[in-house]
C-alpha cells in the first residue's frame, strides 16, 4: 500500500493543471477530449482513489454505487453538480467538491454579453456583414432593443446572480429585481442602488423586460420556465439562460417565440447538450452559444487549480475547500 493516490482525469484541462496533477498524483489521463463511455467511469470508480470530472460526465447511482469501488472523492471542475447523483455519492461514501468561486465573474460577464447580443442583434449584424449582404448604413436596419435602463429580473441570487446585478445596475443603469429562496441572502449582499428583491416570481415577471436565470438544476427547478411561466413574462420580453438548460422547457420556449409572445432568447445552455432543439435554430430573435459561461483562459485555469486543491486537501486528510452537499 502507500504511494500516491490514483486520480482519474475525465477531460483534458487547460492552464498547466494536468502537469501539476501528474506531479502530485498517479494520474490516469485520457488522450481524447471526447466524453468517456459508461464503462470507463465504471473502471475508474473501481481503480482510482479520486476522479476530477466535469459537466459532461454523467455519474448516476448505478455507477456510483457499483461495487467493488475505490473512488472516495469526485472533484468537479465547475459549480453545477447536476450530472452527479449526490444522494448516491453520499450513500457510497464518496465526497463531492466543486469550484463555485472561480467562475462567478466570467459567467456574469458572459450573461451581460448575451443580453447585449440578444437585444442588440449583434450576431445577426455580424452574420449579415460576413455574408456580404450589408448594403451600408440604413436608419431602419437591425433595430434592436435598448439595454441600458431596461428592467432586469434575476431568478436566483447566488454568487452569479449578484455579480450580474452589480454589472446591470451600476454599469447599465438597469433597475434589477430578483427572487431567491434563500432568506436572508448569502453571502450578504452589499446594497446596490436599484437592486430590489421581488415579492414573488410572478410579480417579478410582470415587472421586467429581461429575465435571466441563475438557479442550479435540481428537481425543483426542472422546467421552472414551462409554457405557463413563459407566458407570465411580459409580451415582447427576452429570456436569458446561462444556468442550465433543463430549467426551461425548450419546446414551450419555441412556441412562445414563434407566436411572438417573447421577442427573443439568449441561451448558453440547453436541455440535451450538445443537441439543440432544431426549431430554436430557426427563431430569428434567438442567440445560441455553446456553453461558454466560464470559458476564459484565466477562469478555466483557476477552476482546474481549485479542483486540484480540493483533491490535495482530501488526500492530506484535511477539510476540502468546496464541499458539496
Ligand atoms: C463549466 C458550468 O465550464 O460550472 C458550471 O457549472 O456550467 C461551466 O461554467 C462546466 O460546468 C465545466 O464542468
Amino acid at each position: 500500500m502507500g504511494g500516491r493516490p490514483v486520480v482519474a482525469l475525465t477531460r483534458r484541462l487547460p492552464g498547466g493543471v494536468e502537469r501539476a496533477l501528474a506531479e502530485r498524483f498517479d494520474l490516469r489521463l485520457r488522450e481524447s477530449d471526447d466524453p468517456p463511455g459508461a464503462d470507463e467511469y465504471a473502471r475508474w470508480l473501481r481503480e482510482a482513489d479520486g476522479m476530477l470530472c466535469a459537466v459532461t460526465d454523467s455519474l448516476p447511482a448505478e455507477l456510483l454505487e457499483a461495487t467493488p469501488r475505490r473512488t472516495r472523492i469526485l472533484a468537479n471542475f465547475g459549480v453545477g453538480v447536476n450530472h452527479i447523483d449526490l444522494a448516491a455519492a453520499r450513500r457510497a461514501g464518496i465526497a463531492v467538491t466543486n469550484t463555485p468561486d472561480q467562475l462567478t465573474e466570467a459567467t456574469a460577464d458572459l450573461t451581460l454579453g448575451l443580453i447585449l447580443m440578444t437585444l442588440r442583434q449583434l450576431g445577426e449584424g455580424e452574420r449579415m456583414l460576413r455574408a456580404g449582404s450589408w448594403r451600408g448604413w440604413r436608419p431602419a436596419d437591425l433595430l434592436g432593443g435598448e439595454v441600458h435602463g431596461r428592467a432586469l429580473g434575476l431568478v436566483g441570487f447566488g454568487r452569479i446572480g449578484q455579480a450580474v446585478a452589480r454589472r446591470a445596475a451600476l454599469g447599465f443603469g438597469m433597475p434589477v429585481h430578483y427572487v431567491t429562496r434563500s432568506r436572508p441572502v448569502t453571502p450578504a449582499v452589499p446594497a446596490v442602488a436599484g437592486v430590489t428583491r421581488a415579492e414573488s416570481l410572478e410579480a417579478m415577471l410582470g415587472a421586467v423586460d429581461i429575465v435571466s436565470l441563475h438557479v442550479p438544476a435540481t428537481p425543483d427547478t426542472h422546467h421552472l420556465f414551462d409554457e405557463s411561466r413563459l407566458r407570465q413574462m411580459r409580451p415582447g420580453a427576452w429570456l436569458i439562460n446561462t444556468a442550465r438548460g433543463t430549467i426551461v422547457d425548450e419546446v414551450a420556449l419555441v412556441r412562445v417565440l414563434a407566436d411572438g409572445h417573447l421577442a427573443g432568447a439568449g441561451l448558453d445552455v440547453f436541455e440535451r447538450e450538445p443537441a439543440i432543439q432544431p426549431e430554436l435554430l430557426e427563431q430569428p430573435g434567438v442567440v445560441l452559444l455553446p456553453h461558454m459561461g466560464s470559458a476564459t483562459a484565466e477562469t478555466r485555469a483557476a477552476m482546474g487549480w481549485r479542483a486540484l486543491a480540493n483533491l490535495e486537501a482530501f488526500f492530506a486528510g484535511k477539510p476540502v475547500l468546496d464541499p458539496v452537499g
